[in-house]
């Protein structure tokens, strides 16, 4: 008997040396480095594969893509091969342009799709199973970002194969994350998954995905069609059929990435590089930042009232034009350069009182508080030849959908959920979604992330940008702002508390730490607070003065820097 159990520990540590599974791993949350390219990301060992990657010869785009492959692995809560994003990047060149791989609405749906025979919006639908889920962009927009890199595709997928097959230790937030979710994916799958097991899950605990590997190595192989047709492409759709989803292998083969001009203003001297639509996040962010320079934001203090209330005014403004004017360019009629201009703002922001709170209802009629889910997630890479890259990617909620394509090993994405499944009818809270982002075949959802890049005299500045759903944009433009105007560290732009206002609901979300003498003074004036906890996960690098790069990685979760 003791033979046998001593047999047995030789195999299981023979096997551990054999399969060297990622255990050791360090959360790193603050670097200055000079001369060296740095990657921040939601989790340690996908900064840690983009790392080495600058380090065999890659440059940041190299690295980015690297380290978007090994998310899907390590970070399936919104990581992802099964969803879409944007990246926004400024060669050394200095080429600025942008890579749009957002999913697209399935050729099979239509505007009523999530609607019940009596008309009301069924949410469930477009946020949880098959149905919500849009056709995914992730590998496509990986393979256009590899134009600009230096190594091949196949080197870059391969840390995320590892990583899949050997397995590695979750962390604790982690193994809450798959034990708070498992009913969740034993309901809404029809095969077991990788996340699911009969006992809770604890840190350390190992996760092994052998279907993502597989799949993963055959896009490796392949390249873009080994996703987007044949075995993985048959698979999706085999999925599709287990229930009522509708994407249909034309779909796959059929989803263009699209290569845009990205939004540029300036701002206090600084050359603001960021998202244009899709996503309503660039165009927030560019009326948000005019709109409190109109009032002198930098006379203020980061977080007093004076400061909070203007910027929470600009929100409200900002997130009322959002619900009205934004969808995708290709279907609507796109006004972002009247909603930008000086001459815009100024009137839109004319019935500001600094005295009182401005009821939502003042600055828009009252539609379309659309609300997107939190789980989306950021890489900031800054290489030491000054190519600058920022992408978001999203699945939309926590692991999307919730379903995983059975022997295909990855989750779906629920990003349907982010167009307004039902325009012009007040939903159960009385609120409307806009026209502007009606559902329609092959269009792109609204999106709010907003990945970007700030540059000054020509060279990178800041790279900079988060997940939140609808709370990105105001994440992106306080970090911006603490900078700029308020002249704080890194380090406390990325972390101090932050608030959100999006004109419905009318109260202003706050973090758990946010001062209370704000609160207080603003209550006066007629503002309504709810606590939250925590909002965005900021991943920043900030070049300084003598030229070193200074990168911080939110200390919000399991973010982590690391260095070429
Ligand atoms: N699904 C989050 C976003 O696109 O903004």
């Amino acid at each position: 008997m003791k033979k046998l159990f001593l047999l047995i520990g030789f195999l299981f540590c023979s096997t551990s040396v054999l399969f060297a599974q990622y255990t050791d791993y360090n959360t790193v949350k603050e670097v200055s480095v000079k001369n060296k390219g740095v990657v921040v990301s939601a989790f340690p060992l996908a900064s840690e594969v983009g790392a080495k990657i600058l380090h065999q010869g890659g440059n940041a785009f190299d690295a980015s893509i690297a380290t978007q492959y090994a998310l899907a692995v390590v970070y399936p809560q919104a990581g992802n091969i099964g969803g879409g994003g944007f990246m926004v990047a400024r060669t050394d060149k200095n080429k600025k342009f942008v890579v749009d791989f957002r999913e697209t609405a399935p050729s099979k749906s239509d505007i009523d799709m999530y609607l019940d025979a009596d008309g009301h919006a069924d949410t469930e639908l477009s946020q949880y199973g098959r149905l919500a889920a849009g056709v995914p962009g992730a590998v496509a927009g990986l393979f256009e970002m590899h134009q600009y890199a230096n190594l091949p595709m196949a080197q870059l997928i391969q840390p995320a194969i590892d990583l899949a097959e050997k397995g590695y230790a979750l962390t604790q937030d982690q193994a809450d994350l798959f034990n708070r979710y498992k009913d969740n994916f034993v309901s809404l799958n029809e095969n077991s998954i990788p996340f699911v097991k009969s006992t809770p899950w604890k840190a350390d605990d190992i996760l092994i995905q052998k279907d993502l590997a597989q799949t993963l190595k055959i896009i490796q192989k392949k390249g873009r069609k080994g996703f987007y047709e044949g075995h993985t492409a048959e698979l999706i759709v085999k999925e599709m059929k287990r229930g009522n989803g509708i994407i249909s292998l034309a779909d796959l083969k059929n989803y263009k990435v699209i290569e845009r001009e990205p939004l540029i203003f300036d701002y206090k001297g600084n050359e603001v590089v960021t998202m244009p639509l899709p996503s309503s996040g660039g165009i927030l962010l560019a009326q948000m930042l005019r709109m409190t320079a109109m009032d002198g934001l930098e006379d203020k203090q980061l977080n007093s009232p004076e400061a909070v209330q203007l910027i929470v005014e600009a929100e409200r403004r900002a997130f009322a034009d959002r619900a009205e004017y934004m969808g995708d360019p290709d279907f609507i009629k796109d006004q972002t350069q009247m909603l930008i201009s000086k001459a815009y703002l100024k009137k839109r922001f004319a019935n500001y009182n600094p005295h009182k709170a401005t009821p939502s209802s003042d600055v828009g009629d009252i539609i379309t508080p659309q609300s997107e889910a939190k789980e989306t997630t950021h890489i900031s890479v800054l290489d030491k030849e000054g190519n600058a890259v920022s992408v978001t990617t999203t699945l939309n909620g926590n692991f999307g959908s919730m379903v995983m394509v059975s022997d295909a090993g990855f989750l779906l994405n629920n990003e349907m959920d982010d167009f307004s499944v039902k325009p012009g009818v007040p939903n159960m809270f009385g609120a409307l979604g806009g026209k502007a982002n009606a559902i329609a075949p092959q269009k792109r959802m609204l999106s709010s992330m907003v990945p970007t890049v700030i540059l000054k005299d020509n060279k990178p500045f800041m790279v900079v940008g988060t997940p939140g759903g609808t709370t990105i944009p105001t994440s992106v433009f306080q970090t911006i702002v603490d900078i700029i105007d308020f002249d704080t560290d890194v380090n406390t732009a990325v972390n101090a508390p932050k608030f959100h206002h999006q004109w419905l609901p009318e109260h202003v979300m706050v973090e758990a730490d946010f001062p209370n003498y704000t609160i207080k003074a603003l209550e006066k004036k007629g503002y309504t607070f709810k606590k939250v906890s925590k909002i965005g996960r900021t991943e920043l690098i900030l070049v300084d003065k003598d030229g070193s790069y200074h990168a911080v990685a939110d200390g919000r979760g399991d973010d982590s820097v690391s260095v070429e």
